[in-house]
């Protein structure tokens, strides 16, 4: 069986990303001219269907996200999509700004359609600057081609897309500070509930989603919900693009399909990962970015889907393959984890902010023969506990995800510097 499956990357090479004409030539736009013709219901009942969960890292299933927005009443509705990609060792939602935009900007009309929504805003990553300029003369392209602006496809729907830059914070991905973000205050997560799609931007009810998961819309409307589910795997249909990054001999952006390919194939089938460079032995893998968990090799069997890496204690998160060979000391590579957080934490709540400060100190005495007590040990199993538990928003939440999975895999390594240890410190 093929590892690749390429629904959304199908015309990647052979037509011009930025002709309007070239989409339309390959079937683009003919998602939106069957949502149309459906009701609203109708969309929705194909997404749930195909039973797409949210690819921007939470898995939350999307149909049920869009039939919730659908009930909550009021004429003002806005669709928010999410390019803020700042998940360390992500850069799948990148390929689709660059290379398949018509595909997200598609996604993004119908659920337009489906809301009557106000307008569509997509938060695109500050870094992104050189995108943010093509987004806008595409946007300008399909109003020119009468798919976005005023009586769109004739249908007397008027509907425009606006293109927000973000500013380098991470916390800014999360959807209730993106929101903030792009009401142009400081970028810091939101009480919920209420929930975004109750009270979002600008007070109105809203739809946040990530690119990929916009860009699968229109595949789902054309393919039917049914069809679609067969793509994947019977809990999550259709397909993930994945970012093979570190010692991957193949490092890039990979399409395959949801329950059809283990960890294994993800990391060295030839026409994936390819195996780990320089003929070393893989020691871990880091999924679904910093805030994601590790894995160790006795999981490679596990199959790439979302209830699998579930049940194996990882998960999908963002779809970021970080793949470590065994030259990489585990804490080392924690400590520059935790740097990350540290840097990004917006400093509102004391679990993460203070929290991960706390874990730095106590890394690095772990990094050094002598320097770290068995208490440091308890002291680092129960901050990771106290951050998960309280830390206002997910940032927090999951900054030690990947310290307490590398825990479970790599135990000798951190009690290797203590002083006096023995297994009872777990
Ligand atoms: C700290 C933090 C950063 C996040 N960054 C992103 C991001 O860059 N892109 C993204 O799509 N979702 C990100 N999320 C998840 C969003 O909050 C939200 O779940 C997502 O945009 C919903 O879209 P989806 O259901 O289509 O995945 C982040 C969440 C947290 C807690
Ligand atoms: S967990 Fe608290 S400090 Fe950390 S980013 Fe969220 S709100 Fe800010």
């Amino acid at each position: 069986m093929p590892k690749q499956k390429k629904l959304l990357t199908e015309n990647i090479d052979n037509t011009n990303s930025s002709s309007v004409k070239d989409y339309v030539k390959s079937g683009g736009f003919s998602g939106l001219k069957k949502a149309i013709t459906l009701s609203s219901e109708d969309v929705i009942a194909e997404i749930k269907k195909a039973k797409l969960l949210g690819r921007g890292g939470a898995a939350y299933p999307a149909g049920n996200k869009w039939e919730h927005l659908l009930h909550i009443p009021g004429t003002i509705k806005y669709i928010v999509c999410n390019a803020d990609e700042g998940e360390p060792g992500t850069f799948k939602d990148r390929l689709i700004l660059e290379k398949l935009p018509f595909e997200l900007l598609e996604g993004i009309i119908i659920a337009g359609f489906v809301f009557k929504a106000k307008a569509g805003y997509i938060y695109v990553r500050g870094e992104y600057r050189k995108i943010q300029k093509q987004l806008l003369a595409e946007i300008e392209k399909l109003k020119s081609a009468g798919y976005l602006g005023k009586n769109i496809l004739g249908k007397g729907f008027d509907f425009d897309i606006h293109i927000i830059s973000g500013a380098g914070a991470y916390v800014c991905g999360e959807n209730s500070a993106l929101l903030n973000s792009t009401e142009g205050k400081v970028g810091r997560p939101r009480i919920k509930p209420p929930h975004l799609a109750e009270v979002g931007l600008f007070l109105k009810p809203t739809l946040v989603n990530n690119v990929e998961s916009f860009a699968n819309i229109p595949f789902i409307v054309n393919m039917g919900g049914d069809e679609y589910l067969k793509a994947g795997h019977p809990d999550s249909g259709g397909t993930k693009l994945i970012c093979l990054s570190g010692h991957s001999k193949n490092r890039g952006v990979f399409e395959i399909p949801l329950g059809k390919v283990t960890l294994r194939d993800a990391i060295y089938a030839p026409e994936l990962g390819g195996g780990i460079a320089k003929k070393k032995k893989l020691k871990f893998f880091h999924l679904g970015g910093q805030s994601g968990s590790i894995g160790c090799a006795d999981q490679l069997d596990t199959v790439y889907s979302y209830t699998d890496l579930r049940k194996a204690g990882l998960s999908v998160g963002s779809g970021a393959i970080v793949v470590m060979d065994e030259s990489v000391s585990i804490i080392e590579y924690l400590i520059g984890v935790t740097d990350f957080f540290i840097h990004e934490s917006c400093g509102k709540c004391v679990p993460c902010r203070e929290g991960n400060r706390q874990l730095r100190v106590i890394l690095h005495k772990l990094s050094k023969p002598g320097a770290a007590t068995k208490h440091d040990l308890h002291t680092l199993r129960r901050l990771i506990h106290t951050m998960n538990d309280a830390s206002f928003c997910g940032l927090g939440q999951t900054a030690a995800a990947a310290l307490n999975s590398a825990w479970k895999h790599f135990k000798e390594e951190f009690e290797a510097n203590v002083k006096g240890a023995n297994n009872e410190s777990s």
